[in-house]
């Protein structure tokens, strides 16, 4: 036990790791704060809510992309690596930025979308018109229209398929995206150059590392007519050692929704060398969703194992929802259900036939079940990762296409636009009816109201904060007796933290014992109130239904 929190980290300093115990914010840009009035969010407006970010209290912002682009998928199709998209701002104006947020000690990083790039890119439009260009074999051909050009589509019931004729090529180029976004070659020694200069353009402008958009197809060498190519983790390798040169403690924080026993290539080996700094927790995510609609919560527990063993400079990035479906892809059929039928029960509220195209706070419905689901997301064994919006529930509106639902501006108040913009009409329509009106769901009520869920959310990203037990060190499940609970504790350097979380509808009590020193007192992190173990040892803990409680172990502060 002595030895817990001093494992080895490579040769890191573990309080170096910043990514364990860090709070990301997503946002995108377009969507949270328009500064000129063209109804398009802005780096300028961007700039005027640093402060609310601050306060807030994260630590992270992650931007989704902002660079030009024709925006047939929200902007996840640039047509140009090195530059902001003018309806976002100038460069001038991303340095601004950057220079903002470091002030106030955040970190940003940003997306690096580099499976494929616009069809509307120039590298595309040189390679597809002329068959000499070096730009040719920058993308993926077939003369012959492969057997399998309608396999592997990301986004069934939309998408097609996933290669396309190409008439000025006379070729079927490979999209493993939608159709205006042809898949770039990562065989061609030319396209791993380019995307080391993309990376290094944007660390020289001071970003913290990159969320690396759908990495196992980054991976994939494609080859026409075989449903699988081969992986080659060794070009991960290449990026974040390019990227480790230029930038000591940037990271990668990959996008790879594989299962647990593929993940481990991912994270490159144990000395830290070779592989992303962290991934989405897929797995845990969609067995959390169906702990939530179920109050069964052995799945996750077990979901929680089979991430455990990762190398000591990994982590994983914990999450509720974000911009794209919840991909409810790995839950057993039944499970699968169980999620929809619970909290996606019309057909418009799912999509792509794996997932579910809403917000969390409609989802849930109530405020006690959204503070469960939060309150366990900062008690997840990794980073958590927020919303914009979230953390004041913001609802969705299904009227919008696919994924869109999820994409509306973000509340600030109750004047016209939701104070989002000055224009008459904004990128996405602001929600304007019923219980998620932005006129009772916003920023400004909110940040006045000390029951708000903001103010909550708040207290507990500072409370994260105050645990760094939970980034830095190991956990395990304590075993209890109530099925509907989960019993996560933390230590690190000899410091205890246990959270508890009742997924149930009905309050219950909950015996455990703390076998770490001091373990006879549990001091309540949230509330004036500590439990004493009894004379043989147990703790008699009351939760209400979905309830929950943090707690360190022997000590006030
Ligand atoms: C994953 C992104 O999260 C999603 O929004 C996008 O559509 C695809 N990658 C393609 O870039
Ligand atoms: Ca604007």
């Amino acid at each position: 036990m002595c030895c817990l929190g001093w494992r080895r980290q490579g040769a890191a300093m573990i309080e170096d790791l910043w990514y364990k115990n860090t709070v990301i914010y997503s946002l995108d840009l377009e969507t949270f704060m328009d500064s000129n009035g063209d109804g398009i969010g802005d780096f300028p407006g961007l700039m005027q809510r640093l402060d609310y970010l601050q306060a807030l209290g994260i630590g992270t912002i992650w931007l989704a992309p902002f660079q030009p682009s024709p925006n047939h998928d929200n902007g996840y199709d640039i047509s140009d690596y090195y530059t902001v998209d003018p309806r976002h701002g100038s460069g001038g104006d991303f340095v601004e930025f950057m220079h903002q947020a470091s002030k106030r000690g955040l970190k940003v990083i940003i997306d690096l979308v580099v499976n494929h790039t616009s069809s509307e890119h120039r590298w595309f439009q040189l390679g597809r018109k002329d068959a000499e260009s070096a730009f040719r074999d920058w993308y993926i051909w077939s003369k012959q229209r492969p057997d399998n050009w309608q396999s592997g589509v990301v986004f069934p019931g939309v998408q097609e398929s996933t290669w396309s004729y190409d008439r000025a090529a006379q070729a079927y180029y490979y999209h493993r995206f939608y159709k205006h976004q042809p898949d770039l070659n990562m065989d061609n020694p030319a396209v791993r150059r380019e995307v080391r200069r993309i990376m290094g353009y944007w660390l020289e402008l001071g970003v913290a590392g990159f969320r690396v958009d759908a990495v196992p197809f980054v991976i994939e060498s494609t080859v026409p007519g075989r449903s699988q190519g081969a992986l080659h983790f060794e070009y991960l390798a290449e990026m974040r050692e390019f990227m480790q040169w230029r930038a000591g403690d940037a990271i990668l924080l990959g996008e790879a929704n594989v299962a647990p026993a593929d993940t481990q290539p991912y994270f490159g080996s144990d000395s830290g060398a070779g592989g992303i700094h962290m991934m989405f927790n897929f797995y845990v995510n969609q067995h959390l969703f169906y702990a939530l609609a179920s109050a069964d919560i052995a799945p996750l527990a077990a979901a929680l194992e089979a991430t455990r063993s990762i190398p000591p400079h990994a982590q994983w990035a914990q999450f509720l929802r974000n911009h794209d479906e919840l991909d409810l892809g790995r839950l057993s059929d039944a499970q699968r259900e169980t999620v929809f039928a619970r909290f996606a029960a019309e057909e418009d509220m799912q999509l792509y036939h794996r997932g579910i195209r809403r917000r969390l706070a409609p989802m849930l419905g109530n405020r006690r079940h959204l503070e469960l689901a939060y309150s366990l997301l900062f008690a997840l064994p990794g980073t958590p990762v927020l919303r914009y919006g979230d953390e004041i529930g913001m609802g969705d509106d299904l009227d919008l296409p696919e994924r869109d639902a999820v994409r509306t501006p973000m509340q600030w108040s109750d004047e016209p636009q939701a104070g989002f913009s000055a224009a008459a009409e904004t990128i996405h329509p602001l929600i304007d009816a019923g219980v998620y009106d932005y006129r009772r769901v916003n920023v400004a009520a909110q940040r006045r109201d000390s029951d708000s869920l903001l103010t909550w959310t708040a207290a507990m990203i500072r409370l994260r904060h105050e645990c760094p037990e939970i980034g830095w060190g190991e956990w395990e499940l304590l075993p209890i007796d109530v099925p509907h609970t989960l019993a996560l504790s933390y230590t690190w350097r000899e410091s205890t933290v246990v959270t508890l979380h009742n997924f149930s509808e009905f309050a219950c009590e909950v015996q455990l014992a703390i076998k770490a020193p001091g373990g006879e007192r549990l001091v309540d992190l949230r509330e004036q109130a500590e439990s004493r173990a009894d004379d043989a040892g147990l703790h008699r803990i009351a939760l209400d239904a979905y309830g929950y409680r943090w707690y360190r172990v022997g000590r006030l502060i």
